[in-house]
């Protein structure tokens, strides 16, 4: 089997994998031969693009990186983000891409970048990890563009992975993160009804102050669908 990351003809195989649509089984060629992946397991049952009422939701591309680097390194969604505190380069993030299309397929983590149903504007990144399948955990990350913020979009991109979560791959919770210093995230998760659960104390020190981080949880059960305002 073609290791798909470090391939000869990897850029026809990334090329592949991520402007098509992503199923259960992806074709792809590899030289003059053609290859059938079988995708990571729970997450094969996955069908992407996700599609919500003003959203698409589809796997990140190469093409997506300058618009990542832009915005991811502005401040305003890079410190409530990351641990790091050094920018983020072209190499993080075509390792971030690769690393995706891995993660996929051995079914440890999706990825998806958001998108605007129709127009296809690049507004931003979410993600869920799936490592912990026997105890049936998730755990979710999102960012938007400033310029995207305060329209709902977060809270409907969240809901949707959510929702995969709990209904597609039939998680039993999902846990998130916020450092103390991100109210709009908080008021996000609890929308959807997660719950804060508890926090670690002084994990992060950003322009010399020290930040505690407080873990959130949400039960299958308690999870409250994200409507739009029309
Ligand atoms: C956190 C983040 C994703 C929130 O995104 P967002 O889209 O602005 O947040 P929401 O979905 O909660 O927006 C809902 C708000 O939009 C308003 N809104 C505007 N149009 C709306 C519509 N059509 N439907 C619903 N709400 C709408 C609501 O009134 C609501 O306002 P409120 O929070 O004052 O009640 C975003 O601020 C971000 O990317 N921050 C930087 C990165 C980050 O913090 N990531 C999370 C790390 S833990």
């Amino acid at each position: 089997m073609c290791n798909i990351s470090f391939c000869r003809s990897e850029p026809t195989l990334l090329r592949a994998f991520l402007h098509g649509g992503w199923t259960a089984r992806v074709i792809f060629r590899c030289g003059s031969r053609k290859f059938v992946a079988k995708l990571g397991g729970r997450l094969a049952r996955v069908r992407l693009p996700v599609r919500t009422s003003r959203l698409v939701l589809r796997f990140p591309q190469l093409s997506d990186i300058p618009f990542f680097l832009r915005y991811l390194n502005e401040p305003a969604v890079f410190d409530p983000v990351f641990y790091r505190h050094t920018p983020l380069k072209r190499t993080d993030e075509v390792d971030f891409v690769r690393r995706s299309l891995r993660e996929a397929r051995d079914g440890s983590r999706l990825n998806l970048a958001i998108t605007i149903r129709g127009t296809r504007t690049l507004m931003g990144g979410i993600g869920l990890d799936t490592t912990d399948w026997e105890n049936g955990r998730g755990q979710l990350g999102y960012w938007l563009a400033k310029p995207y913020w305060h329209k709902g979009y977060g809270s409907e991109a969240a809901s949707a992975v959510c929702r995969i979560a709990f209904r597609t791959l039939k998680l039993h919770r999902v846990d998130a993160s916020v450092f103390q210093f991100n109210p709009r995230s908080m008021k996000l998760l609890r929308r959807l009804g997660f719950v804060a659960e508890g926090r670690k104390r002084s994990v992060l020190n950003r322009g010399g102050r020290w930040h505690d981080e407080v873990l959130f949880g949400l039960l299958a059960t308690d999870f409250r669908p994200f409507l739009p305002r029309k």
